[in-house]
């Protein structure tokens, strides 16, 4: 069975609320699409009123971190369970930038995986490589360890549901992107990754995006890839590219 695409905003630290409620009334129509699951990954603040005002549209909210506890005493987090009841259906975990400002490790990254999926949110797991990394030789070697570290304890009927976003650090809002060929590359590898964690069927079925400067422009070449199922999209995703990123073909 073919994969769905999955084409996700990633909205970082932008859009107040009242901002965010303009913006998806903006984009509304521009980004419908029959082909392609589109989702909005905002702020935490931004979530109530962006699940509000998405409502009877096709497009579902993420949220772009959350903590791996129920509940209790951790003044600043946000749950799964939050999140789910607000009606929240994505959750970005281990977005390089958490990992190196926020200073999130694998170990960390695994329980908020393994945390998101029992509450019933599908993960967007990000992994990527520095350009140091690239330079060395290691790309692949480290994205694998970031995988098989992130999925500790996950079953192979839990990862076919999930989202894999290959974010090359180097590419993340510098306009520099990829080639066509570095990203289906890794996403190819990430994928026999996951066959050889678990089998086929598995590595088949988990869709992988790839991020890092997509834009209205290289989205078609990039999407157009075998192992590339869609794309998590930053600076494009706050303004209209975003319809024709969606609606690449
Ligand atoms: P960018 O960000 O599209 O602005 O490069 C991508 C991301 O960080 O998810």
């Amino acid at each position: 069975m073919a994969r769905r695409k999955i084409i996700a905003g990633n909205w970082k630290m932008n859009m107040t609320p009242s901002e965010a409620v303009k913006l998806c009334a903006e984009l509304k129509d521009l980004v419908k699409s029959d082909d392609a699951d589109v989702v909005y990954c905002v702020p935490a603040i931004d979530i109530v009123p962006v699940v509000e005002a998405v409502k009877g549209t096709n497009v579902e909210v993420g949220a772009e971190n959350m903590y791996f506890e129920e509940k209790g005493a951790y003044t600043g987090e946000i749950s799964a369970a939050m999140l789910k009841d607000a009606g929240v259906k994505y959750v970005i975990i281990g977005h390089s930038e958490r990992r190196d400002y926020f200073k999130e490790e694998d170990a960390l990254l695994n329980k908020k995986v393994k945390k998101a999926i029992e509450a019933g949110l599908t993960p967007i797991l990000c992994c990527g490589e520095s350009l140091e990394q690239r330079e060395m030789g290691v790309t692949m070697d480290w994205i694998r360890l970031q995988i098989k570290s992130d999925l500790v304890d996950v079953t192979a009927d839990q990862v076919k549901e999930l989202v894999i976003a290959y974010e090359p650090i180097w590419a993340i809002g510098t306009g520099k992107t990829a080639t066509t060929e570095q990203a289906q590359e890794v996403c190819k590898g990430i994928r026999d990754c996951i066959a050889e964690m678990y089998d086929d069927a598995t590595a088949a079925a988990v869709r992988i995006q790839y991020g890092g400067s997509v834009n209205a422009r290289n989205a078609a070449e990039l999407f157009a890839q075998p192992d590339i199922d869609g794309g998590l999209v930053g600076g494009a995703s706050l303004k209209a590219d975003f319809g024709k990123i969606v609606n690449y073909k």
